[in-house]
């Protein structure tokens, strides 16, 4: 039997996910949010769930050490996810790649600095502005960054909002609307593709259905 392995996160993706792949026959054999374990069974005897930090799973998809992922748009944008496959939006963890800055301050004129923790997409989408930067690499809690004057603006992912009106700052200008998508390794893709089809089509009409 063809062995499949299946990269996904912890968090608000992961709730939203395993839904869709119960529908496809696919069910971890124990919960996987009360587990310390990395790797989980499931009800389908030839797949395995790993559970990676989110900007990992690009990585494992693309070398073949999983061969599906879950990963969010802004983490494949960042990653340059060329050499995978995305065959479908999962519609789900909806969100925003913004910039950001101090309420009420405009926009500083000329070079500026930017906080982030997505250096490739800021650096391309200011670049596209013409605006120059210096790009500030950060791993966390990027809202701090204008508010401790280490940045000018920040770019990050907004959903309600609420954290960056927590913080003081306000969003400014939209980069790209950001969902979850399902990614597939390109070799896994041609030597496992019956089963590797199954599930995307078991899933897409999960998809289609919560739709
Ligand atoms: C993201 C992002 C913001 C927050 C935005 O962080 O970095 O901090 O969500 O959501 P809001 O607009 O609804 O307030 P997340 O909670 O994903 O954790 P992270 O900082 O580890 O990425």
């Amino acid at each position: 039997m063809t062995q499949i392995t299946i990269a996904l996160t912890k968090g608000r993706i992961l709730k939203e996910t395993l839904p869709m792949l119960a529908a496809a026959g696919i069910e971890p054999l124990e919960d996987i949010s009360k587990s310390r374990k990395l790797t989980f069974e499931t009800s389908a005897a030839n797949v395995r769930l790993l559970i990676l930090r989110g900007v990992d799973v690009p990585t494992y998809v693309k070398f073949g050490a999983a061969d599906i992922g879950v990963a969010g748009k802004d983490t494949l944008m960042e990653s340059g996810a060329d050499e995978l496959y995305e065959p479908l939006d999962l519609n789900i963890a909806h969100c925003q790649l913004m910039t950001a800055g101090i309420k009420g301050v405009p926009p500083k004129p000329g070079r500026i600095k930017v906080a982030t923790k997505y250096v490739n997409i800021a650096r391309d989408y200011y670049a596209s502005q013409g605006r120059q930067t210096d790009i500030i690499k950060l791993y966390g809690a990027m809202e701090l960054a204008p508010i401790l004057d280490l940045a000018d603006e920040i770019v990050d992912i907004v959903d309600t909002g609420n954290t960056l009106k927590a913080n003081g700052l306000e969003p400014r200008e939209f980069i790209c609307d950001v969902s979850s998508r399902l990614i597939v390794n390109k070799a896994s893709m041609k030597m496992k593709h019956q089963s590797i089809q199954t599930i995307i089509d078991a899933i897409a009409k999960a998809v289609s259905v919560s739709a």
